[in-house]
């Protein structure tokens, strides 16, 4: 293509003079060197797009050279010259990273196409990278927030990991501590990130169905098995199989995955060929794989198998410095998402957000954060708009609350925050509240109740998904319900 800038490296000033009349002629530009730090000199420089050097040089050897580039991780391919090739010297240049050698005399024709190939190699690389860099972009370490010293260190350590290119990973931590993210940082950023990076929860499946899931099957393995069908080691191949929830693993399948990791091959359900498959391993736990292990529910041998390489994500609590970065990143990401222009957190929100401990970590956080700022109308995440657990605080926003509390409050005017609860709808059409500060007065109860009537209403009288919104057993909610005379129907009994 034309254009591409070459850079000619050759103390005889005849052939710099040649090279350049004939790379011009087709149409690239050519710059000069007729020495090797000259040429180094250039290439800082100039950055060409391709490198034509000679050898034979008088201060720095052409192999110097080549060697001074490729340690700086300059990726512009270099084509040697020689005037009498040597066995040795091409193997070196060759081993170095050399694209390619043209003898002297050069014929034209052949430097053309050795040129024009190169120069497309070059180009289909670059390509590649950008596409690397963008999945990258999506899903490698800046998606990652760690200032903590703690976070930091681990994701030190997770880049050494991403470059072990086969060692299976255990990562464990608490729900929402950031596992799932952690798993697919050391994929994307190892050699295998344009290979396919599968995920499958343990726990979501049922027994029979996971083996067949991870394995594959064969035509008539069983009732259902119409077709052939390839698991996800096999779809995986190459790449990284991300098996989370591990400790749901029954332990039937935990044999079989053990056979895996150590064979490197599989064998799909009523097959009778062994496979060989290249993935690498990532499994995640909530749960303490340790404590099964001493239960007996988990296999030991797996278990050591698996935490070859362990990693622990500390819960947010212990890393209370990641809590305003973190904030902060969301807040631009959510800016961007709901085309909003937040620029920060107000000083009693951050005390809030510092005081709290985090028990759903930084899933928890990220929520609450979503949430303030589809409500928030300043610029500014004020604490009005926290979730109640956070603020510590109960919110007046029902009808059910009584209004007798305006005269004891120094007639100051509530009716902004008395009667019917406001209403904001989500992007998902989902109603939330509209949350206010309690009136002076209010009691503890009132307010249980008024929450208990929401949670009913919100979920169309649906006990079970209310006691989930208010995050009690559903025992506890009719006892609540009974307690403030809510009607507990009969038909809705415990499933
Ligand atoms: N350090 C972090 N920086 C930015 N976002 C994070 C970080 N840690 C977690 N998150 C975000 O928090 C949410 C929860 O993280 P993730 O799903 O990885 O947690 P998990 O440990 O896999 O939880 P679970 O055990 O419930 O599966 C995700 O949206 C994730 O992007
Ligand atoms: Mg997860």
């Amino acid at each position: 293509m034309a254009g591409e800038k070459i850079l000619i490296v050759d103390d005889e000033k005849l052939i710099r003079w040649s090279v350049r009349r004939q790379l011009e002629e087709w149409d690239y530009s050519a710059i000069e060197a007729e020495s090797g730090t000259g040429g180094l000199a250039q290439i800082r420089s100039e950055s060409p797009d391709l490198i034509l050097l000679d050898v034979r040089l008088p201060d720095l050897g052409g192999i110097d050279v080549l060697r001074e580039v490729k340690q700086n991780h300059v990726a512009t391919p270099v084509i040697m010259i020689t005037g009498d090739p040597q066995l040795d010297d091409i193997k070196t240049a060759i081993k170095l990273g050399a694209i390619d050698f043209v003898k002297k005399p050069l014929d034209f024709d052949e430097l053309q196409i050795t040129l024009s190939n190169a120069l497309d190699h070059s180009r289909l690389r670059s390509e590649r990278d950008v596409l690397r860099d963008e999945v990258r972009k999506r899903s490698g370490y800046h998606e990652v927030v760690a200032k903590s010293p703690r976070m930091v260190e681990l994701m030190n350590f997770v880049r050494k990991v991403a470059a072990s290119e086969t060692s299976t990973v255990l990562i464990q931590g608490e729900s929402g501590t950031g596992k799932d993210l952690v798993a697919k940082a050391i994929h994307y950023d190892s050699a295998r990130a344009e290979k396919p990076f599968v995920a499958i929860n343990c726990s979501a499946i049922p027994e029979t169905l996971m083996e067949a899931e991870l394995f594959g099957h064969e035509r008539g393995a069983f009732t259902d098995a119409k077709a052939q069908k390839k698991g996800l080691f096999e779809v995986a191949d190459g790449g990284t199989l991300f098996l989370d929830e591990i400790g749901e693993l029954s332990t039937y399948l935990q044999a079989k995955l053990l056979r895996a990791l150590e064979e490197q091959t599989i064998r799909r359900v009523g097959g009778l060929k062994d496979l060989a498959v290249d993935i690498r391993v990532i499994a995640a736990s909530n749960r303490n794989l340790e404590q099964g292990v001493h239960q007996g529910t988990f296999r030991q041998d797996l278990f050591y198998r698996l935490s070859i390489i362990p990693i622990f994500i500390p819960p947010l609590r212990d890393r209370m410095e990641d809590v305003l970065p973190l904030v902060e990143f969301f807040i631009e990401r959510y800016n961007f998402r709901f085309r909003k222009n937040v620029k920060g957190i107000t000083k009693e929100t951050r005390e809030l957000l510092m005081e709290y401990n985090w028990p759903g970590n930084v899933r928890e956080l990220k929520n609450a954060v979503e949430r303030a700022m589809i409500l928030e109308e300043s610029d500014c995440i004020r604490p009005t708009y926290l979730p109640i657990q956070v603020t510590g605080q109960v919110q007046d926003f029902d009808s059910a609350i009584p209004v007798t509390a305006d005269a004891e409050s120094g007639g100051e005017d509530h009716s902004a925050t008395r009667g019917v609860a406001k209403w904001r709808p989500l992007p998902s059409g989902k109603l939330i509240p509209l949350l206010r500060l309690p009136k002076q007065g209010t009691s503890l109860e009132e307010v249980e109740r008024s929450l208990v009537g929401l949670a009913l209403r919100q979920s169309d009288g649906n006990q079970s998904q209310a006691a989930k919104l208010l995050d009690i057993t559903r025992d506890a909610l009719r006892y609540k319900m009974n307690k403030f005379g809510f009607e507990v129907k009969a038909e809705d009994t415990p499933e």
